[in-house]
Order: structure tokens, then C-alpha cells, then sequence
């Protein structure tokens, strides 16, 4: 009998009482299917908690979403679909605890570009999953490159791997987008995480197109590919077919801003720095008070999450790294890894406008907000930059003297998206002397590594928040090995990285 669920299954968006469940059947007529699906204690699916039937239909790409309600929070549930007389793989899930929470731990990703590598990080996520060791995964985006296989003229093309995009030429018709989704969901180790844990999905620019934001994107010609508006829709709704996401509005297909509670323990703001922001500029047009990464709503919205969040900690989910990674006159070899890295402008003049660099007003409107609301024991998760870097958040880094930081910062590295190695063709750890010179000329980073490729382990309790970069041994194999190559801790009441790089317990 054919296998009708090629895509396996998923889950993601879980909060204490519900998460939602995925699959998709893949049948060559179109015709709507009846699904029958289950949720169960055990992975025997004998002690079931919860079934019913949906009807996958053409019209969402056959793709299925189930969202039982009145789970018990903080518990692991098995789930099965079945179709036809065929049943799915097994899926395992996590609710959301809540009420009075110890501890959680997860992992963090972004920037998974399917021709630069295999997924060798998830794999390693599964394993923490299989083991009972991780909740859930955060992605902080770029979980999709919708990019074309041959980068533009400017932009670094990878290794030849053998792992072309399908299709080769950038998404921009919803039937691209749903091929390219479809290309991700059957790659062994995506398909492996995404059975193995929730998913809590984020977004960054690659979801859209390269430099996305309000109303067009670098990758996007109107005269080429049609209104922005009809691209931009195509690429959300091939997102919610294809990922387990639940709207946080049901009323807007294109809002992703949320906050995930974790109890007592912690208040999680995902935030969307693409789909709503005004263009990137260049330049003076840069310090304009009135241009915005977030949008209004997003933004106000996130300021209340801050003031009113009650838990031990507010940990900001934000797919773009918040503190700057630009100051002019560098030395070599650091002034060709920001370049090579896009930490900067194209010409090294400035700042990179794509990013929170571009948007500085808001930024530091919004870290007054945290200053002078008295609001603690913040952390910044961020992605996108492909290089790990921890670092302390200040107004401004370079008059702040001892002055104590409003948050710290944790950027994960890319799942497999280039950085510096990959560029410049040497082997782990050859960018160390530009690594340390970034250290000299920002004197809020830490630590930074700009080779290495894999996921943050993040692991918080009411006293401490801890987290780990595991990097993977490579990503041009398949391949099972990874290390820790940092850790760092925030102590609650006490915005500073404290160096905790220890054997992991
Ligand atoms: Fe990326």
C-alpha cells in the first residue's frame, strides 16, 4: 500500500491544555481525504486522550491541522494520523507547562538553507528530544530559504552537495512556495525533529524573499514577479499549510507576534522584525525617529508584553540580532569577515541597514522602555546573523563604561546558512583572529564564533538562565558528532554573561 503520509507529521504552537497537530497525505487525484487522527498517553496509542476525523482537501495542499483542546499541561502525548486504511508515523509532542514552573530547557535555530547543507543540527535536536531532554524547539526563522539555487550576482553560492533547491528558481506563486515547504518537510532530519518535538515558529526574511519587508523585498521586482501583496500572501499561506502554526489572530494570516508563557518561569515575546517594517534605507534616512522595524501594533504590543509580564524572566524571541555589529575603521582581518559576513554595509561605510542597525531609533526606544520601566531580567534571543555571538545590551555599547546593561543577548548560529569559513574556504576555527578583534571593537560581545554552524540550548530556572552553542562536526554530510563550544549564564536581578563553559551536566 502507498505511503500516503510522505511528509511524516509535526507539531508546534503547544500551550498548557493544547498543541497543534500536523501531517499531510499525498494523493495523486486531488480529492478531499478523510483523516482520522489520535492522541494518547502512550506511544502504543492505546490510552488515548483525544481522536476525530478532518478532511485534507486540495485546497490547503492536503495538508492537515488538528488542534485538541483539554490536555494536561507540561506532559508528552503520542499522536498517529490515518488514511485509507494507512497510518502515519508516530509523532511525539509536549504541552506548555504552567502554574508554578521550575525549570525548561529547549533549543533555539534559524537560518536552515537546504542547498548549503544537511541538517545535521536537528538531527542532533531529535536526539536531545528522543531523550527526554529538550521541551520544545523555538525557530527563530529563515526555516525555509525561498531563495533561487543560484544566488545573485554579490551573494556567496555554496558547496555543490548534491541538495539543489526544488524549484531552482525563487519562490514567488504559491505552488512554489508549497514545493519548496514540501522540499524541507522530506528531508530525513527535518522530517525526524518535527515528529520528535513541538515546534514554536518564528520568521525571518527568507520565508518571504531576501530582504522582505512591508511592501517589497530586495528579491522582488514588481514588473518581474507581480504585486508584492500577492507574493507576500502566497508565502504566509504556504507557511500555515506546511508548518504546525496556530494564528495568533485568527482574523490575520499575516501576524506571527505572540508571547508563549512558561508559567511562572517565563514570558516568551516572538517577535516579527520583516513582514511589517518600513524599507530599509541607507544612511542618514537611518536615524528617522518615525521608521520601524516592528510596525505599530507589533510594537506597542511588545512594549506591554514587557511591562506587564510577571515571570521570573522576559525572553525575547527576535529573529534579528538586536545589538550592533558595525564600527567603522576596523582592522583586517575583521573588516573582511563583517563584510563577508554582512555585518556591515556592502561597503563597509556603515552600518547594515537590514537589520536592528537600520532601525536605531526604535531600537533604543524600545530599551528606554525597558530602562526606565524598571523591567528585568530580559533576554534577547536572536538569529539570523548565521554566527553565534553573546553579548550585553546597552543603550549605547560604546559610552556605556560601567554602566550595567538592560539585557543580554544570545545569537545561535546558523543551521547550515554560509558564514565565514564557508566563505573564505578554510576549515573550523580560522576566523579566530578576526573573532578576537571583534571582541576589542565592541566592547559589548563576549564571545563570538563565526565558523561554526548548529543550535543554543537554553536551559532556565527561577535563579539562572543558561545557555550552550552546540555546533555540529559538518554540515556538507551527514554527519552525527557536535560539541559545546560555549556557555554563558545570566543570574536573575543581574544583566551580565557570566562565562559557564563547563562540561554539561
Ligand atoms: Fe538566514
Amino acid at each position: 500500500m502507498p505511503d500516503l503520509f510522505t511528509y511524516g507529521v509535526a507539531s508546534g504552537d503547544p500551550l498548557p491544555d493544547r498543541v497543534l497537530l500536523w501531517t499531510h497525505v499525498s494523493v495523486p487525484d486531488g480529492v478531499p481525504v478523510p483523516v482520522e487522527w489520535c492522541v494518547a498517553r502512550n506511544p502504543l496509542l492505546t490510552d488515548v486522550v483525544a481522536r476525530g476525523t478532518v478532511v485534507a482537501t486540495a485546497e490547503h495542499d492536503h495538508t492537515v491541522h488538528v488542534d485538541p483542546s483539554g490536555l494536561a499541561p507540561a506532559t508528552t502525548y503520542y499522536f498517529a494520523f490515518e488514511a485509507r486504511g494507512v497510518a502515519s508515523a508516530l509523532g511525539r509532542t509536549r504541552t506548555l507547562p504552567t502554574g508554578l514552573v521550575d525549570r525548561a530547557r529547549f533549543a533555539v535555530t534559524s537560518c536552515a538553507k537546504f542547498n548549503a547543507g544537511y541538517f545535521n543540527a536537528y538531527d542532533r535536536i531529535a536526539d536531545r528530544a528522543d531523550q527526554g531532554d529538550v521541551d520544545f524547539l523555538l525557530h527563530l526563522g529563515d526555516y525555509i530559504y525561498g531563495a533561487a539555487n543560484t544566488p545573485p550576482a554579490g551573494q556567496t553560492p555554496g558547496a555543490e552537495i548534491g541538495r539543489p533547491f526544488d524549484p531552482l528558481d525563487a519562490c514567488v506563486t504559491l505552488d512554489d512556495y508549497r514545493t519548496r515547504y514540501r522540499q524541507y518537510a522530506a528531508d530525513p532530519a527535518l522530517r525526524r525533529l518535527r515528529a520528535s518535538l513541538p515546534t514554536i515558529a518564528g520568521l525571518d526574511d527568507q520565508e518571504l524573499a531576501d530582504g522582505a519587508w512591508s511592501g517589497g523585498a530586495d528579491d522582488h521586482d514588481e514588473a518581474v514577479h507581480g504585486p508584492w501583496s500577492a507574493r507576500l500572501a502566497a508565502a504566509f499561506r504556504a507557511r500555515e499549510e506546511w508548518l504546525p502554526v496556530r494564528r495568533p489572530d485568527p482574523s490575520d494570516p499575516s501576524r506571527v507576534f505572540r508571547a508563549i508563557p512558561l508559567g511562572d518561569l517565563a514570558d516568551i515575546v516572538l517577535t516579527d522584525a520583516r513582514s511589517r517594517r518600513d524599507q530599509p534605507l541607507p544612511g542618514a534616512a537611518m536615524l528617522d525617529q518615525g521608521r520601524s522595524a516592528l510596525g505599530h501594533q507589533q510594537r506597542a504590543w511588545l512594549l506591554d508584553a514587557f511591562s506587564s509580564s510577571t515571570a521570573a524572566w522576559r525572553v525575547w524571541a527576535n529573529p534579528s540580532v538586536l545589538s550592533t555589529t558595525y564600527r567603522a575603521d576596523v582592522p583586517e582581518p575583521l573588516r573582511t569577515a563583517l563584510l563577508e559576513l554582512k555585518l556591515t554595509a556592502p561597503d563597509g561605510s556603515q552600518c547594515d541597514p537590514d537589520r536592528w542597525d537600520g532601525f536605531a531609533p526604535e531600537r533604543d526606544a524600545i530599551l528606554r522602555h525597558l530602562e526606565e520601566g524598571v523591567v528585568a531580567d530580559v533576554v534577547v534571543l536572536s538569529g539570523d546573523i548565521h554566527v553565534g555571538l553573546a553579548a550585553e545590551v546597552h543603550r549605547d555599547p560604546f559610552t556605556a563604561g560601567t554602566a550595567e546593561p538592560l539585557a543580554v543577548e544570545m545569537a545561535t548560529a546558523s543551521v547550515t546558512s554560509q558564514n565565514l569559513d564557508d566563505k573564505l574556504g578554510y576549515a573550523y576555527g580560522g576566523s579566530a583572529a578576526a573573532q578576537a578583534q571583534l571582541l576589542e571593537a565592541l566592547p559589548h560581545a563576549q564571545w563570538a564564533d563565526f565558523d561554526g554552524h548548529g543550535y543554543l540550548l537554553v536551559d532556565v530556572d527561577h535563579d539562572r538562565l543558561r545557555g550552550e552553542w552546540w555546533f555540529v562536526d559538518d554540515v556538507l554530510t551527514p554527519s552525527g558528532g557536535e560539541f559545546c563550544a560555549n556557555a554563558y549564564e545570566v543570574e536573575r536581578g543581574l544583566a551580565r554573561l557570566l562565562p559557564a563553559m563547563t562540561t554539561p551536566g
